[in-house]
């Protein structure tokens, strides 16, 4: 049997907007496996955000089971503590958003290198250069975000996802801020990084070039998947 890296079971998502109920993600039950490219697509408030952000254990479930990895993240209506779910974030997912969130005023080099600050030092690191040329963005290490295309700056944001080698990468949106041609550098970075290095990815994309990369596309409607 195929190794299950994600597995959720009636998982929900409740917002409470004053007296307001919203069920943002209505009892999803899923399973991804380790190696697969799984896009969510859907009408905006269809749940797609809330939903990767469960998965990506960014954000608690209401309601349901979770398990990342050897990890059970929720279970019997209780959450893994945000001190166990730290080194989850850190050593198994890398995140990737529409908004580059690049900080200014690093270099890329250092933007890359940014999720080191929070790892523990004897742990084995991957050099920036590395990363950098695999993703094309060998000869602006020295720049600042500003001196980037948009197609670079999300490189810049992919490289910093990847330099902690997770095993889940998450996207949300990844090319929603950047032009076709942009974007299908994008979608082939994503599909290369799932073939060449089996990373496991879950995106979030209204972008059909890119939701057509996945091996599985899965609709959500109204915070359920759609049969
Ligand atoms: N923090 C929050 N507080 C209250 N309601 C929220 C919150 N975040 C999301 N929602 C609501 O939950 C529902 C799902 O939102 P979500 O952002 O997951 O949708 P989405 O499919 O990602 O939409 P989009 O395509 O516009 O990004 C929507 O009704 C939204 O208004
Ligand atoms: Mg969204």
């Amino acid at each position: 049997m195929d190794n299950m890296i994600i597995q959720s079971k009636d998982l929900s998502k409740i917002y409470l907007r004053g007296a307001e109920k919203i069920v943002a993600v209505d009892s999803v039950s899923i399973d991804i496996k380790e190696g697969e490219f799984v896009s969510f697509i859907g009408p905006s408030g269809s749940g797609k955000t809330s939903l990767l952000h469960l998965l990506g254990c960014l954000d608690n479930p209401d309601q349901g089971e979770l398990i990342v990895d050897v990890f059970s993240i929720m279970k019997d209506g209780k959450s893994l503590s945000e001190k166990k779910l730290t080194p989850i974030r850190r050593d198994l997912f890398g995140y990737i958003f529409q908004k580059f969130y690049l900080i200014p005023t690093l270099t890329v080099k250092e933007n890359i290198l940014l999720p080191y600050a929070f790892m523990p030092r004897n742990g084995e690191r991957q050099s920036a250069e590395a990363i950098a040329e695999k993703l094309g963005l060998a000869h602006r290490l020295t720049h600042l975000p500003k001196e980037l295309s948009g197609g670079e700056m999300q490189r810049v944001a992919i490289a910093r996802a990847l330099i902690n080698k997770p095993k889940i990468l998450l996207a949300d949106e990844p090319t929603g801020n950047l032009d076709s041609k942009r974007s299908d550098e994008i979608a082939g970075i994503l599909s290369d990084l799932n073939k060449e290095d089996q990373i496991t990815i879950i995106l979030v994309t209204h972008n059909p070039v890119l939701a057509a990369k996945a091996g599985r596309i899965i609709e959500l409607e109204d915070g359920r998947i759609r049969d």
